[in-house]
């Protein structure tokens, strides 16, 4: 086998044998006869940042509830860093997701919201806030912090991280 063949074989092996941290397998979705998500591979390895793109009804929410667990599939598995969470309860998946018709506390500030999982977890209060501050930076909207839900626009409250 000429060199530069088997060093790409090799990579190609590395890659398929690195754990995923996400994976699904022919993952699918009914509604009686009305197929929500036809059979589905995806594979996400660690660090790596996702966008689902496709047209309304195509199916992406359906995706992303199944993978948090909110709603259970018809086929297909799913595993979470190699183990099989198809069927586990959504606590065990340590999955956060944020909703198209968000779901933030109105009476608490964007920091509070976004901390308040750190919080419910028993994070110390000052690792929390740091944490608050990065996933803020890291969407660019540091400058919400002290703002409440209801000032904020539709669209960037559905930016917002969970944490
Ligand atoms: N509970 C339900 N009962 C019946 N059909 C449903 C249900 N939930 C979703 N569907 C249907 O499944 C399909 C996929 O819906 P889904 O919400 O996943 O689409 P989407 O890609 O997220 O769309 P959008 O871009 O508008 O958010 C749609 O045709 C939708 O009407
Ligand atoms: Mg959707």
């Amino acid at each position: 086998m000429p060199q530069e063949t088997q060093t790409q074989t090799q990579t190609q092996t590395q890659t398929q044998t690195k754990l995923q941290k996400l994976q699904t397998k022919q993952l699918s979705k009914r509604y009686g006869d009305f197929i929500a998500l036809a059979p589905t591979d995806l594979s996400v390895p660690e660090g790596e940042f996702l966008t689902l793109l496709g047209p309304s009804g195509s199916g992406k929410t359906t995706l992303l509830s199944l993978i948090a667990g909110l709603s259970q599939p018809d086929g297909g598995s799913i595993r979470i860093n190699g183990a099989d969470v198809t069927f586990g309860a959504p606590y065990e998946r340590d999955i956060g997701m944020v909703f198209q018709n968000y779901a933030l506390f109105p009476h608490m500030t964007i920091a509070e919201n976004i901390g308040f999982p750190l919080k419910m977890r028993k994070m110390p209060a000052r690792q929390a806030e740091q944490e608050v501050s990065r996933v803020l930076d890291l969407v660019h909207l540091p400058h919400v912090a002290h703002r409440l839900p209801k000032e904020l626009s539709g669209a960037w409250s559905t930016v917002l991280p969970s944490s």
